[in-house]
């Protein structure tokens, strides 16, 4: 079995580049089957996830060539073929397929397992959006099959302003017939960036960004480029390694707004940051300021952030306080921040952290992405080694994790035992 393994207490100097967004490119890349000619994508982060949607791509029939971080997708030749199970539970983010399947044959049928460990997940709200403009579902055991004679462009209120929602319903809206308008839409940053390939490539996109969004139909959509932007949660991560153990370290290639509700929470707890324009400086100092925050959609406090954080606060001279409101198991890494000696407790969707706690090494487990990226921060200041086990997680979403570390001065390494 693999396990990431990290002698603590380093102290991070240097710089650390950030990569494109998992949470963009996993979007932009189903996006791409819309057009029938060679479409670009530059800044694809070299992850897990990326791997398995080039499987789909290649099972359907498009041509897949990736160099380094450029992607090129030739999808000239798919089929609309069912996207069996083995590949659509390898990541959940291939439910992009169903709106871009849909939005060029009228018809998709993929499995889509829902469900992961932070939470149900449903996907009602993909679904009311698709049938919506005129499609039927039929589902069973988890596999979904939907038709539309037509589609047809309509108004849709999203009951929550849910990302996957909005960027899967403004795929199946692009060559609807007229206007779509998406009321109550999500703003994250990464809803921007597909738009923008679509526009790139012949779409009629206005609004994204805004919790409403406007699709005119096309007929037709060549091929694009564009370029994924910069992982604001990878650069987070990273901000709070600095804050825990950095020393002037150097966060490159960001879009500092896209982290504001972080860097103002962290300078609500006294983290020396300087922020220029495309990087941040961060270092650690003695006692922090214990604060409260609540998880929001953008540009709120990214609940992908609240796991790490939580490591930091676990760090403040006296009690903070962490309300997750968008999903309804994200607290999973908690256990294992205690075995490691932190003082936190749980009471429905609030975490309630006593700090200042001396961390130490030991055995736990990433239960998540996120949760995992908390035992790398938490492992990174602890005194001793921490063996980090179901490592997979981690690696589907922050690339070149060990190498970016050790870059700076940890001591991590990914081992076989
Ligand atoms: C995206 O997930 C991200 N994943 C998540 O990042 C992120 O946490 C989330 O947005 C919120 O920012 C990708 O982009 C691949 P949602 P998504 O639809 O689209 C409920 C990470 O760590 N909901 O905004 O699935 C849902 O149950 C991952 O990188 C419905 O009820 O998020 C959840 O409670 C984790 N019905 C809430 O909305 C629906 O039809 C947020 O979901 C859809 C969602």
């Amino acid at each position: 079995m693999q396990v990431l393994e990290i002698k603590g207490k380093k102290e991070l100097k240097g710089t650390i580049r950030i990569s494109g967004a998992k949470n963009s490119a996993v979007a932009l890349i189903p996006a791409t089957i819309l057009s029938d000619e060679e479409t670009t994508i530059y800044n694809v982060p070299n992850i897990t996830d990326i791997d398995a949607l080039s499987e789909i791509l290649t099972f359907l029939g498009a041509k897949v060539t990736r160099e380094k971080e450029i992607i090129k997708i030739d999808s000239s030749k798919i089929e609309n073929k069912a996207i069996s199970e083995e590949h659509s539970t390898k990541l959940r983010a291939s439910y992009y397929f169903l709106g871009a399947l849909l939005s060029k044959y009228k018809k998709a049928e993929m499995y889509f397992p829902g469900g992961c460990s932070i939470g149900a997940r449903p996907i009602n709200l993909h679904l009311k959006g698709f049938e919506a403009l005129g499609a039927t579902i039929k589902s069973e055991k988890n596999c979904y099959k939907i038709e539309a004679k037509e589609l047809k462009g309509a108004r849709i209120y999203l009951d929550f302003a849910s990302v996957g929602a909005t960027i899967n319903i403004m795929l199946a809206a692009t060559k609807a017939k007229g206007k779509t308008i998406i009321d109550n839409a999500a703003k994250e940053p990464e809803i921007v960036n597909v738009a923008t390939l679509l526009n790139n490539m012949g779409a009629k996109i206005k609004g994204a960004g805004t919790s409403t969004i406007t699709i005119e139909g096309v007929e037709h959509l060549h091929g694009g480029f564009h370029e994924v932007i910069p992982d604001r949660i990878e650069a987070g991560t990273y901000i709070i390694a600095g804050a825990l153990c950095g020393k002037n370290l150097k966060i490159e290639n960001i879009i500092p707004k896209h982290v504001e509700a972080l860097t103002s929470k962290l300078k609500d707890m006294h983290v020396p940051l300087e922020i220029g324009n495309d990087y941040i400086l961060v270092s650690k100092q003695e006692n922090y300021i214990p604060t409260k925050l609540k998880t929001l959609i953008y540009p709120g406090f990214p609940t992908d952030l609240q796991q790490p954080i939580m490591v930091l606060m676990t760090q403040a001279e006296g009690t903070s306080i962490i309300e997750e409101t968008i999903y309804e198991n994200r607290f999973m890494h908690i256990p294992y921040l205690n075995k490691m000696g932190s003082n936190i407790e749980v009471n429905n969707q609030k975490a309630v952290i006593h700090g200042p706690t001396k961390l130490k090494g030991t055995k736990v487990k990433a239960t998540d992405l996120r949760a995992g990226a908390a035992m790398v921060l938490a492992g990174l200041i602890a005194e001793g080694t921490t063996y980090i086990e179901n490592v997979d997680h981690i690696l589907r979403g922050y690339e070149n994790i060990v190498q970016k570390l050790t870059n700076v001065g940890a001591k991590i390494e990914l081992k076989e035992i």
